[in-house]
């Protein structure tokens, strides 16, 4: 019988639904991802989770300037930021909505535990109170204003229960003595330490002034208040009260940003404690990604979108940047300058190459075999040896959360190996018996180093690592491979390779970042409709938009309107895939009376070079829209055939001038 696999179990933090996903939030969340597949191809029992934290009195307000009821508010939110992490392939193995039944379940459990042991009593919070916002403020602004609606505030007294917290000072400060890596990283751990050593004040954490929350059982109105509510998602993620069944809990790593750390080493293990549950193992505070030295914020209007990126580059090149560019558990800047660079000189430049140019070869040489290598000469057996070398480092540093040392590591291996052929020159040596053992040698080491470091990059780059495993002619996915079993000299001579897809292509800087930004304008600032206009005022995303085009689809209208479609016949110029866009084409199309830019969404079935000279009916007068950030002026018309919509060209069986109009 197989061993019992050993548990891994990760979180993220539960996003707040008042907003949608930026780059901060994707950061923890890849972070969280690329821990899972290392951790799995480390022979763990990985579960990774991730949710929505929907109560409170942000969302209550939101749902309100949206005129929907939360429980709709928070649904369409949670469906949004599932959708992105779906889109992006970050997909957790559970996600959990605080509005869950089996969440409201386990936070009900968990405060009945922490009553019985003695922990919780009930008595009078006192604060200034928003009449208006409906909210306590701790940081009124000058004459007791509040800080949002500059409203006077009012002194309010209400009945709450509160956590004895206090009891756990001493408690956690040998929790922290004893397992002295809870805490990450070691500066986060001493700023907590002093905190805690300074005095713990008992915690509120149930209200009666917000209805949107998760009532405490035979004591409405009293609803729990945010964090006692929130923390426990990471239980409720893996069984809530039978979380022995699963035998996930403790979690072995809560991945947070450094800004929650103090609700997730005090507050949170001094609840479990009190409820005499298991504490987490470990929470790991990573720092923000800045833009222009400001935390993100979309009344700052500095947010960085995920989306625009991946469109543009591809997921890998964002998750690269991320745990590349900035030491984990430091702030950082984020910006397209920089993130282009390393996708042009670390992704295009370095792993893509490397691969490109060892699958041409060995096609080439040895039609698409893997060569049988002769004897080898000192520097294969140097370049055997970093990258074996190599293999421990890169291990050693994924285990310590060095994720960007890891990848550099891996790409001193790449570049090694570029050395190596460059010095090497396979494609310089004759068909000589010797000179072709020396180039089956050669590239057989290229090939095996290129399959070494595949396998190690990718928990980080998990879509081009896959298609550089398929190259080398690997059935099973790379995801299988047992880090603690890779060495050198695995790659059996004899293999059949798989064909080669292009990994990263070169991107021309400038027009990239023009291209970024455009998309990420769209989407921030989608053109309007009436369904999005509701939506935009609340940042919601939009419902129901094909049920509205279909009710009009039978409408009948006036040759007047009809006339106000302007369709010139154009021949088409040149046509171009766009890289980042699969569907798209960009055309130069002739319309008689000057040649325009148009987009086509034609390039799953046409290729380009068969349209160069095709005369097509073009829509003239539609206002210049861009598509995935690139400019289009005017539209190709085309059936839509079949259930997949897929297009066919408009066309003329005679011969017709370039700018005659369709009427
Ligand atoms: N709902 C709470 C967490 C409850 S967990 C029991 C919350 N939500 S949040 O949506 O505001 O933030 C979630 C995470 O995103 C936090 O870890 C936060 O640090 C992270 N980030 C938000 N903006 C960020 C950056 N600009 N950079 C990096 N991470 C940042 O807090």
């Amino acid at each position: 019988m197989a061993e019992k696999k050993e548990k891994f179990y990760i979180t993220t933090p539960i996003y707040y639904t008042n907003g949608l996903p930026h780059i901060g939030h994707t950061y923890t969340t890849v972070v969280a991802d690329m821990l899972r597949r290392y951790k799995r191809m480390r022979g763990y029992d990985v579960v990774m989770t991730t949710g929505t934290d929907e109560h409170g009195v942000n969302v209550e307000r939101a749902a309100k300037n949206a005129e929907i009821p939360e429980s709709e508010f928070v649904a369409r939110m949670a469906e949004a930021w599932r959708t992105l992490w779906d889109e992006l392939g970050l997909t957790a193995d559970e996600f959990v909505r605080t509005t869950d039944l089996k969440h409201v379940r386990t936070v009900q459990w968990l405060f009945r535990l922490c009553k019985e042991n003695g922990y919780v009593y009930k008595g009078h919070y006192t604060g200034l109170y928003c009449i208006y916002d409906n909210a306590y403020v701790s940081e009124p602004k000058p004459g007791n204003l509040c800080p949002d609606c500059e409203r006077p505030l009012e002194t309010v007294t209400e009945e709450n229960y509160f956590f004895k917290l206090s009891a756990f000072q001493k408690p956690l400060l040998d929790f922290y003595r004893k397992f002295p890596d809870f805490i990450q990283p070691e500066t986060r751990k001493n700023e907590i330490v002093s905190f805690v050593e300074g005095g713990l004040k008992d915690l509120s954490i149930t209200r009666t002034t917000i209805r949107w929350g998760i009532p405490v059982p035979g004591e409405e109105p009293h609803v729990f208040y945010v964090w006692f509510d929130a923390l426990a998602a990471y239980l409720s993620a893996v069984g809530g009260p039978e979380y022995e069944k699963r035998g996930m809990w403790p979690a072995d790593v809560h991945l947070v940003g450094k800004d929650i750390i103090r609700f997730h080493t005090v507050y949170w293990p001094a609840f479990l404690m009190a409820a005499m549950l298991p504490p987490p193992k470990q929470v790991w505070a990573h720092g923000w990604f800045l833009m222009d030295a400001a935390k993100m914020s979309k009344s700052k209007g500095n947010v960085v979108l995920p989306r625009p990126i991946v469109n543009m580059l591809g997921m890998d090149a964002l998750r690269y940047f991320l745990l590349r560019e900035v030491v984990f558990g430091q702030d950082g800047n984020f910006s397209y300058d920089a993130l282009v660079t390393r996708y042009n000189s670390d992704l295009a430049n370095g792993l893509g190459n490397l691969a490109s140019r060892t699958a041409a070869m060995l096609e080439r040489n040895f039609a698409g075999q893997v060569p049988t290598p002769g004897a080898r000469l000192p520097q294969d057996d140097a370049l055997a040896r970093d990258t074996q070398q190599a293999i421990g480092e890169v291990l050693e540093r994924y285990d310590k959360f060095e994720f960007a040392r890891a990848l550099e590591a891996i790409w001193a291996v790449i570049a090694a190996a570029d050395k190596y052929l460059t010095t090497e020159q396979p494609w310089a040596l004759g068909d000589s018996s010797d000179e072709q053992t020396r180039k089956a040698t050669i590239l057989w080491t290229s090939a095996e180093l290129l399959r070494i470091v595949t396998a190690l990059a990718h928990p980080v780059l998990p879509e081009s690592t896959a298609k550089v495993w398929k190259m080398l002619g690997y059935s099973a996915p790379v995801a299988a491979v047992e880090l603690d079993g890779l060495r050198w000299g695995q790659l059996a001579p004899g293999t059949s390779l798989g064909k080669f897809q292009a990994l990263f292509p070169r991107v021309e800087k400038t027009e990239a970042i023009e291209r970024i930004e455009a998309m990420a304008n769209e989407e921030l600032n989608p053109p309007k409709t009436a369904a999005s206009t509701a939506a935009a005022a609340s940042h919601l995303p939009a419902a129901g938009g094909a049920a509205a085009s279909a009710a009009g689809a039978s409408e009948r209208i006036a040759i007047e309107d009809f006339a106000k479609v302007e369709m010139r016949v154009g021949q088409v110029k040149t046509a171009e895939r766009i890289v980042g866009a699969d569907k798209l084409l960009k055309l130069t199309v002739d319309i008689g009376s000057e040649i325009r830019q148009i987009c086509a969404g034609i390039a799953q079935y046409y290729e380009p070079e068969a349209l160069i000279g095709r005369k097509v009916v073009v829509v003239v007068n539609l206002a210049p829209r861009k598509l995935r950030g690139v400019e289009s002026n005017g539209m190709i018309v085309a059936a839509s055939v079949g259930p997949e919509g897929r297009p066919v060209l408009a066309g003329f069986q005679e011969d017709v001038e370039v700018g005659a109009r369709l009427k």
